[in-house]
């Protein structure tokens, strides 16, 4: 049988087909104006037909600002609406698919009844440990089952959890343990990657020395036999746990998780995320983004240590009761065909994933894709980064063979959960364009005083009041921060976006401040320099990003040496040394070594100067510097490097 074909061309834009209308949720683009008459009881009624409520909200919205709530009053638990309904309901249905990534391992299946039972046992096993409502658990897991048992655990209690990404150095996730306070730790021995073990366990031991981690619950993936009075071997706790824990009542704006991310500081930032709005927003925003279905299998590939992880390859897809995929590896392992398979073996109907792959996929060539059925798709999205329209193209042509609307989602691990995109039944699917806020909220573009440019002029993308119910509700610990980094134009949250309007579509172009978006992870330029800084011959240290093919962009890093001359060895002992602070993701693609960094009058270094020389642009207002020779010399050594 033919593969159904969802959308048509017109012109250089895309457009849901009848086939396509006939399954959407939502067809008609007259939501975004009812939503627009009442946002918040827009909400609210899709918070009364999405979430199983324990106590109606007093009131829906509150706002005082920087802070605002959502559902106030309202009790729920979160891990009862992700699982237990579903339990229920359709205690048969497969909630989990692994994908181990040996091909000698098979897939695992894992229905709603099999996570429940998991689910309860383990969330006894935190409890044996002391963990009650509100403690913070710290999760450093690779893509397994056990972490969203971990996760949905946590949420039955009422336990707050903090992901840490797998691939974070330990000194990453002692600093997270050590702000968030986590009174235990959830790892696993190792995992698979690239057919190799990588070792976990003592990346976790190493950071949890002498913090407020008391003990260390130890997956087994590799085999490894656990020992130790610290540790715990989750898979024989689990064993012998009781089979019923009674999911917690939270309120609506109690903490769920916390996850940390890069600001324009060197330290991260908690970002706080409270219950009910989340699950709101988790639960509409992958049921009418992905047009989700109860047949559907959705399968995002991004890792759990991300918001996207959190929200569309576990929480909202379980929200909805449907059928999520994870697969534990890399993408090209053994070849380049792997993800391919993997959607063809499992009937994937749901395809989420970053730029930064399509990019590498495509650049590896069609004969990969060429050997695998691809019908099962039905709807395709990208999220992390702007998307190039060569990269869409293939993706949409390729990928989807010309059959599947393609969404590009615009939103942030503050977001919680998706803001700015096209839905599948709607349209215009327009390569590079993100497209309207989704019903219910509103962005505006605005100019450095906060005045909005209606004209479609380039400017700061910000969010309007009602602030959508997943928003993030602080920063961990430090108001402070929360307020500079998010309200400058005080009555609007602030993206640290730049965004145009076209044809009343939003484009967004990229960070306005100090953060690159490598391979589409966050990482503050001002996070790098830190971890070079801290080593002994380095005297100071600029950071910034290149564009690149594949990651998007790439961090390169200027040093000034206290003394001696730069080596090969020396950038080969720095980018260690930042694998070691932060991890791999972050590694610099090239250190130049130069006798000076361009600086103002009052000391500030200009990384404007050092992008355009990287750029080969001429750099302008050298006038302004306190050391305009500075440039000469850089030049010479970039030169001289190439
Ligand atoms: C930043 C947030 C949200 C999940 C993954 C990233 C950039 C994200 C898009 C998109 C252009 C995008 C923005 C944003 N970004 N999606 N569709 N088009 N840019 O979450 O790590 O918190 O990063 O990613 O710059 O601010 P994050």
């Amino acid at each position: 049988m033919a593969a159904k074909k969802y959308i048509v061309k017109k012109g250089k834009v895309y457009w849901p087909n009848e086939e396509m209308k006939k399954i959407a949720w939502v067809k008609s683009d007259k939501i975004y104006r009812e939503a627009s008459k009442s946002p918040v009881k827009f909400w609210e009624k899709l918070a009364k037909e999405g979430i199983d409520w324990e106590k109606k909200w007093d009131k829906a919205y509150e706002e005082k600002l920087p802070y605002f709530k959502w559902f106030k009053g309202g009790k729920l638990n979160f891990c009862h609406n992700a699982l237990d309904r579903w339990a229920k309901e359709t205690p048969n249905k497969t909630a989990l698919i692994w994908i181990p990534e040996p091909l000698s391992e098979r897939p695992l299946k894992i229905t709603y009844m099999q996570l429940y039972d998991a689910v309860n046992r383990f969330s006894n096993v935190l409890k044996a440990q002391g963990i009650k409502k509100g403690d913070v658990v710290a999760i450093y897991l690779p893509m397994i089952p056990e972490s969203l048992i971990a996760m949905l655990a946590c949420t039955r209690i009422g336990a707050i959890h903090s992901v840490v990404f797998s691939a974070f150095s330990a000194d990453a996730l002692r600093a997270r343990i050590e702000d968030g306070e986590a009174k235990i730790l959830i790892t696993a021995d190792g995992y698979y990657r690239r057919g190799k073990p990588e070792d976990l366990l003592h990346k976790a031991k190493k950071a949890a020395k002498r913090t407020t981690v008391k003990r260390i619950i130890v997956v087994s993936r590799l085999g490894q036999k656990i020992r130790g009075r610290k540790f715990l071997d989750f898979g024989e706790e689990i064993k012998k746990a009781d089979l019923c824990y009674p999911p917690a009542t939270v309120n609506s704006e109690d903490v769920m998780f916390i996850l940390y991310t890069s600001g324009t500081t060197g330290k991260p930032k908690g970002i706080v995320h409270d219950t009910g709005g989340y699950a709101v927003q988790a639960y509409w925003t992958t049921k009418w983004n992905f047009n989700l279905h109860n047949d559907d299998i959705i399968w995002c590939t991004a890792d759990i240590g991300w918001i996207t992880g959190h929200t569309y390859a576990f929480y909202g897809p379980l929200l909805n009761g449907a059928t999520t995929l994870i697969y534990e590896g890399s993408p090209d392992y053994p070849d380049f065909g792997r993800w391919w398979k993997i959607i063809e073996e499992n009937h994937v109907t749901v395809f989420y994933t970053a730029p930064t792959a399509i990019r590498m996929f495509r650049k590896e060539g069609d004969s990969w894709l060429k050997k695998y059925n691809l019908d099962s798709l039905r709807v395709l999205a990208t999220v992390g980064e702007p998307i190039d329209e060569e990269a869409w193209l293939w993706y949409l042509k390729k990928v989807g063979k010309e059959r599947c609307p393609l969404i590009d989602t615009w939103w942030q691990t503050e977001t919680g959960g998706t803001l700015i995109n096209t839905l599948p039944g709607i349209g215009p699917f327009v390569p590079t364009v993100a497209g309207k806020s989704f019903p219910g909220t509103k962005h505006i573009v605005v100019d450095e005083q906060g005045k909005e440019n209606k004209k479609g002029e380039s400017g700061y993308l910000v969010q309007v009041s009602p602030f959508a119910p997943g928003m993030l509700h602080g920063i961990y610990k430090n108001h402070k921060k929360y307020v500079e980094t998010y309200w400058r134009f005080k009555k609007y949250y602030d993206t640290s976006d730049g965004a145009y309007l076209r044809n009343g579509l939003i484009r967004v172009t990229g960070r306005t401040d100090d953060v690159m978006k490598v391979a589409g992870h966050r990482l503050a330029t001002a996070e790098l320099e830190n971890a070079i800084n801290e080593n002994k011959k380095v005297n100071e240290c600029a950071v910034v990003p290149i564009p690149h093919e594949i990651k998007g962009q790439v961090p390169i890093a200027f040093v000034v040496l206290k003394g001696g001359k730069g080596s090969e060895e020396l950038e080969q002992e720095l980018k260690r040394h930042v694998d070691q602070k932060i991890g791999p993701t972050a590694r610099p693609e090239r250190i130049f070594f130069v006798s000076d960094l361009p600086k103002t009058r009052s000391g500030k270094i200009m990384r404007r100067i050092l992008k355009d020389i990287l750029k080969k642009e001429e750099p302008q207002g050298l006038m302004t510097l306190l050391n305009p020779e500075a440039v000469e010399s850089i030049k010479d050594v970039v030169a001289g490097n190439q």
